[in-house]
């Protein structure tokens, strides 16, 4: 069934509020998106019916408490292919997922005279992770150009990816350019070389399929907030042997199976990983966000964002805009990146603000990508379920003002 964004739009009470007092036009979904009534029920029937610790109390109601959190696990699995539910560690979102794997997996395995391969279109929470890894153990960190229409250069593959490469770190869907990546043909450029690949997908997730099997990815990374779910839960998938293999992250509550004075031995996997107590209500949150997304089809949510983002390359091509990215909606996801004229993006964002448009401006947490396309900042609209054509005319009026005021 088609997405009908008019219909969606009533699920976001939000979206009937207004800014500057005119209505809302919501395009920062890449940064954090709307939630839907449907999940702020959820949390809300989670602290007025359920709300006990998990794994803990023997009464009914930490039962209940704990068959919520684990049912969210199980929806946050399904929704990426994931077999099983120990496979899925709960954490605070893409970034602590990433930051998981750096310390539990990398810094015990990755040693001077070793490679980490990034790519130049990472966020920085995949590449900061990195550095600081490179910095601890002597490993080089590496990273994989793009060319000019913004996707990697798959034909350098084999001078990036070697026998000395142990981990290939690469975005699913890019923040900034859109663009989504080959991750299968890296996965086996990866494991022909031994080396594993872990995969941010905090964009690609909300927007288009995911099956974590067919991507043969190593570890799989994303967050709730971007997808209609609150702030504070993300997921890391990682394939259950490497979770058994690898060192605790963070020490605490729930994640020992047996202490004494000097030292203890781990709890199963995922538990291992999630030490203190979890955001119970943060992960319901999020496995409902699951459950709305599947409920309108994610195919259908990659059909609407195609349709709109090509609209609005349209529009801004006729509008003499810079775009950055690939420009076949195929290829890419509704994450706009442009320049205009000689209108500094914060002063679009700025300008387009008193219209009620909300965009963003800066660097997008890709400073090395910024450098490379050779800009300060870009401009960034994004698109997500309860957009429609009509929001993109909005932006495209309030660009127009804003050119006319710079000239
Ligand atoms: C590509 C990408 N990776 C990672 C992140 C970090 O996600 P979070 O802030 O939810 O940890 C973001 C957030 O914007 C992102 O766009």
């Amino acid at each position: 069934m088609p997405l009908d964004a008019e219909v969606v739009r009533k699920d976001f009470p939000i979206l009937e509020t207004q800014a500057r007092g005119k209505r809302l036009v919501y395009l920062d979904s890449a940064s954090t998106s709307q939630k839907p009534r449907q999940v702020i029920e959820r949390i809300v029937a989670f602290y007025e019916n359920e709300n006990a610790n998990v794994h803990r109390g023997v009464y009914e109601l930490g039962e209940r408490a704990t068959a919520a959190y684990e049912g969210a696990r199980s929806a946050c699995g399904r929704f990426i292919g994931a077999g099983s539910h120990r496979s899925i560690v709960f954490t605070r979102g893409t970034t602590e997922a990433i930051n998981l794997v750096r310390f539990a997996w990398a810094r015990s395995r990755v040693h001077e005279g070793d490679e980490v391969l990034v790519t130049e279109m990472e966020h920085h929470s995949n590449l900061i992770p990195w550095q600081l890894l490179a910095h601890e153990t002597g490993a080089t960190l590496r990273h994989l150009p793009i060319d000019d229409a913004g996707k990697l250069r798959m034909d350098l593959l084999e001078e990036f990816i070697t026998d000395r490469t142990k981990l290939v770190c690469v975005s699913l869907m890019s923040n900034v350019l859109g663009t989504i990546n080959p991750i299968r043909a890296l996965a086996d450029a990866a494991h022909s070389a031994g080396a594993l690949i872990l995969v941010d997908g905090a964009q690609a997730a909300p927007h288009m399929r995911v099956d974590v099997n067919e991507l043969d990815a190593d570890f799989f990374a994303y967050s709730s907030h971007k997808m209609c779910g609150p702030t504070g839960a993300g997921v890391l998938y990682a394939r259950e042997h490497l979770l058994e293999e690898m060192d605790p992250f963070h020490g605490g509550g729930e994640m020992i199976r047996e202490v004494w004075p000097d030292r203890a031995t781990w709890n199963e996997i995922p538990y291992k990983f999630e030490a203190g107590t979890p955001a119970v209500a943060q992960a319901v949150g999020m496995g409902a966000a699951v459950g709305y997304l599947e409920g309108i089809g994610i195919d259908a949510v990659r059909a609407h964002e195609q349709q709109i983002t090509a609209y609005a390359l349209g529009r801004l091509a006729d509008a003499g805009a810079i775009v950055y990215g690939p420009s076949d909606v195929a290829e890419r996801g509704g994450t706009v990146s442009f320049n205009l004229g000689a209108v500094h993006p914060h002063d679009m964002a700025t300008i387009v603000d008193q219209e009620g448009v909300c965009i963003r401006a800066g660097h997008h947490c890709a400073q090395p990508l910024m450098r490379r396309l050779g800009v300060p900042a870009t401009a960034r609209a994004s698109f997500y379920i309860y957009n429609t054509n009509e929001d993109v005319d909005v932006l495209m009026e309030a660009l127009d003002k804003a050119k006319g005021w710079f000239g």
